[in-house]
C-alpha cells in the first residue's frame, strides 16, 4: 500500500505523514529529506550548489538512504542537519537537475518495495508513485506556512525573511521543468491553513478508510 501526499514547503506533510505512519502502521519516507541530504553534504565540502555536475558527482558519491524513516548518509542519520536557512536556500535549485530527480527517484522507489508506505514531497503523486493507492494535495497560504516555520525553526530567521524564502521555493517548485509541484487529478486536496494536525489527520485517515 502506497500513501503519497504532495504539497508545498512547510504545508505540514511531514508531521501529518509522521502520525499517519504511526496510526496506521506505514514506513515514512520525506523525499525533500533527499534532496536536503544531496545539498547539506554538497556544501559540507564546499562546492557550488548551482553547479548542476558537481552536485550530480557529490550525490552519485553519497550511500544515502532511509533507516527507521530517518535520512542517513553511510549509515548516519544527518536529519537534525537539513533544516538551516543554508540548505533551505538552495536545495529547491538543486532539485531541478532532472538527473539528480531520476536517481533519488530510484531510492525512492527502491525504499518502498515491499513496504507499506507513507510518502510525500513536491512530485509523489505525480512522478514517483503516480500509481499510489491513496494520493493527497495539501494547500495553505504562504503566509500561515511562514508562520509554522517560524514556530517549528525559530532560530535567527524573521518572518518575513521566512516568508520570502516560501515564495521563492514555491515559484520555483512550481516551475522546474521536471517533478514540478502540481496537483494530481485523482489527488484529494486538503486546505491545512486553518485545521489543526489532528484534523488534518482525521480527514486523511478517513478517507483512506473510506475509499
Ligand atoms: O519538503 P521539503 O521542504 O523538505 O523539500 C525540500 C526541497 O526539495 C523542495 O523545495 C523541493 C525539493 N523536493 C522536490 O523537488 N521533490 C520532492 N519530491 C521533494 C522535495
Amino acid at each position: 500500500m502506497i500513501v503519497a501526499i504532495d504539497g508545498p514547503a512547510g504545508v505540514g506533510k511531514s508531521t501529518i505523514a509522521k502520525f499517519i505512519a504511526d496510526e496506521l502502521g506505514l514506513y515514512y519516507i520525506n523525499s525533500g529529506s533527499f534532496y536536503r541530504a544531496v545539498t547539506f553534504a554538497h556544501q559540507l565540502k564546499g562546492g557550488n550548489c548551482l553547479d548542476q555536475d558537481a552536485v550530480l558527482k557529490t550525490a552519485k558519491s553519497l550511500d544515502l538512504g532511509i533507516i527507521n524513516s530517518k535520512i542517513c548518509i553511510d549509515g548516519i542519520d544527518v536529519e537534525d542537519k537539513l533544516h538551516t536557512p543554508k540548505v533551505d536556500k538552495f536545495v529547491s535549485l538543486v532539485s531541478n537537475d532532472p538527473r539528480l530527480r531520476e536517481l533519488i527517484n530510484v531510492l525512492l522507489r527502491d525504499a518502498a518495495v515491499s513496504l507499506d508506505v507513507i510518502s510525500e514531497g513536491r512530485d509523489i503523486t505525480t512522478v514517483v508513485f503516480p500509481n499510489a493507492d491513496y494520493k493527497f494535495y495539501f494547500d495553505a497560504s504562504a503566509e500561515v506556512r511562514a508562520r509554522r516555520r517560524i514556530n517549528q525553526h525559530p532560530e535567527g530567521q524573521t518572518y518575513e525573511e521566512v516568508l520570502e524564502g516560501i515564495l521563492v521555493r514555491d515559484k520555483n517548485d512550481r516551475e522546474k521543468p521536471v517533478g514540478s509541484l502540481k496537483i494530481a487529478k485523482d489527488a484529494k486536496i486538503i486546505d491545512t491553513s486553518y485545521l489543526t494536525i489532528k484534523q488534518v489527520c482525521e480527514k486523511v485517515v478517513t478517507a483512506i478508510k473510506t475509499q
